[in-house]
């Protein structure tokens, strides 16, 4: 279910991690980073202890987390960690201990309906192997067999256990049933030997989660974005370069939020941030190397959003060797790099969208309707960059313009949020246009 309300704002109504979008006489409700009920089954293994920082890691994005304990994982983790970090009960393996004492009926079956999601983190070879053959022994192998919710595993074990057929063919099953699987990881693992089997990193399961636990939107899912993000760089010399203040977070919010709904995304990155997890990412420097990326991904793709901040000038020449200092002024010639937008524009097929951004100091809408004019593009989404606005900045505003005029702005919002919000926007009306055909 996507929350996604247009109507005038209901103080006080707001659920935790959406936010009001106003404009006037408009509020949109967007979602926020989809908070979730989520079970976190911990099962017997070392990486047990991480379990604790992925429950604090998903409590501050604001989801409520609830842990079930298997006899074997509360030896390495406590209950009282668990509860104190993410303020919810922990469960026990068996109705004898924790929360489950209080109504050990049906405690089993509340939990798999209250649950959005179930990860099971760390996941032990004992336990994909009961879940993959439907055994229900203790609360979290009941919850896994009752539940209706998406279920994820965060698998970890010594490199012979990973690797044994057995239970390559569990996970194959579990596969099969719908579940979606963080692979491990390679590194040296608990009990000293190097290889496959060590828990993936808390962050990319926190993701993984994300990814999994958020409803697809029917016009975005399982289609091909291209997303480009982030300065370009175009080297004067091996020192010095010419770019701007983007840093690219923009884009690769966006690529979570399409990600997030079932969208196979493709980042054409410049600049240092982190890429995306889940997300195929190919780094630039150059616009003209951005270019390329794009060209040779644009036919394959169902859509584009050109969220880089494109140089549009680079040195006539670049040296090979650091430039000195002369005496006197200096001249400094600029020529102009190839405009991506549009070439990629002038390549588009009919079944191809097109979403650009524009930055602009002044007279943005005017500036963004031109743009969308000339480079015929299907929504040109409007940043204000007056006084350093939007570049490095936590929140921003965009304000899409289409052929039918300026839209209501987003924000200011945090960029994670008003990522999801053009997403949201951008698939209803992709699936409007649909519907209309
Ligand atoms: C110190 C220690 C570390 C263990 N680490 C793992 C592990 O990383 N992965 C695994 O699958 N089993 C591991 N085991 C074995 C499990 O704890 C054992 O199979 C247990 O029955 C799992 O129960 P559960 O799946 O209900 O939690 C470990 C056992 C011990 C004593």
């Amino acid at each position: 279910m996507v929350r996604w309300v247009m109507g005038h704002s209901e103080p006080g109504s707001i659920a935790p991690g959406e936010a009001l979008i106003n404009a006037p006489g408009v509020a949109w409700r967007v979602p926020g980073a989809h908070p979730m009920q989520i079970i976190l089954g911990i099962t017997g293994g070392v990486a047990a202890y991480k379990s604790a920082d992925l429950a604090r890691l998903l409590a501050n994005q604001g989801h409520r987390v609830r842990c079930i304990l298997t006899e074997a994982g509360a030896r390495f983790i406590t209950p009282l960690t668990l509860s104190s970090l993410t303020g919810e009960p922990c469960y026990g393996a068996n109705p004898d201990q924790g929360e489950w004492r209080a109504n050990p009926s049906i405690e089993h079956i509340e939990l798999a309906r209250w649950a959005d999601l179930v990860a099971v983190v760390p996941a032990t070879a004992n336990i994909l192997g009961k879940a993959a053959n439907g055994l229900a022994s203790d609360l979290l192998s009941t919850v896994l067999l009752a539940t209706r919710a998406p279920v994820l595993w965060a698998p970890a074990m010594n490199t012979g256990m990973w690797e044994h057929p057995a239970v390559q063919a569990n996970l194959a099953r579990l596969r099969s049933f719908g579940h979606a699987v963080v692979d491990p990881g390679e590194g040296v693992l608990a009990c000293g030997e190097e290889g496959s089997g060590k828990l993936a990193d808390v962050a990319s399961i926190a993701e993984a989660i994300q990814v999994h636990g958020t409803p697809k939107l029917r016009s975005l899912n399982g289609r091909r974005i291209l997303i480009t993000s982030g300065p370009t760089r175009e080297d004067l010399d091996p020192v010095r370069t010419l770019t701007n203040r983007s840093t690219g977070a923009m884009g690769i919010e966006l690529a979570r939020a399409f990600r997030d709904v079932g969208a196979r995304v493709q980042l054409v990155l410049g600049g240092d941030l982190l890429a995306p997890w889940g997300v195929d990412t190919v780094r630039v420097r150059s616009a003209q190397e951005m270019l390329a990326a794009c060209e040779s991904r644009w036919g394959g793709a169902d859509g584009l959003v050109g969220a880089a901040a494109v140089a549009d000038q680079r040195p006539e020449s670049s040296a090979c060797e650091k430039v000195k200092k002369g005496d006197g002024p200096e001249t400094l010639v600029l020529v102009r790099t190839p405009d991506i937008l549009a070439t990629l524009s002038a390549a588009r097929r009919a079944d191809q969208w097109i979403l650009g951004f524009a930055a602009e100091s002044e007279n943005h809408l005017a500036h963004a309707a031109a743009k969308l004019q000339k480079k015929h593009l299907d929504a040109v989404l409007v940043n204000d960059v007056q006084g350093g606005r939007a570049f490095g900045a936590q929140a921003n505003t965009l304000t899409p313009v289409t052929a039918q005029g300026p839209q209501p702005p987003m924000g200011p919002l945090p960029k994670d949020q008003l990522a999801r919000a053009v997403v949201q926007w951008w698939g209803h009306r992709l699936e409007a246009t649909e519907r209309g055909r």
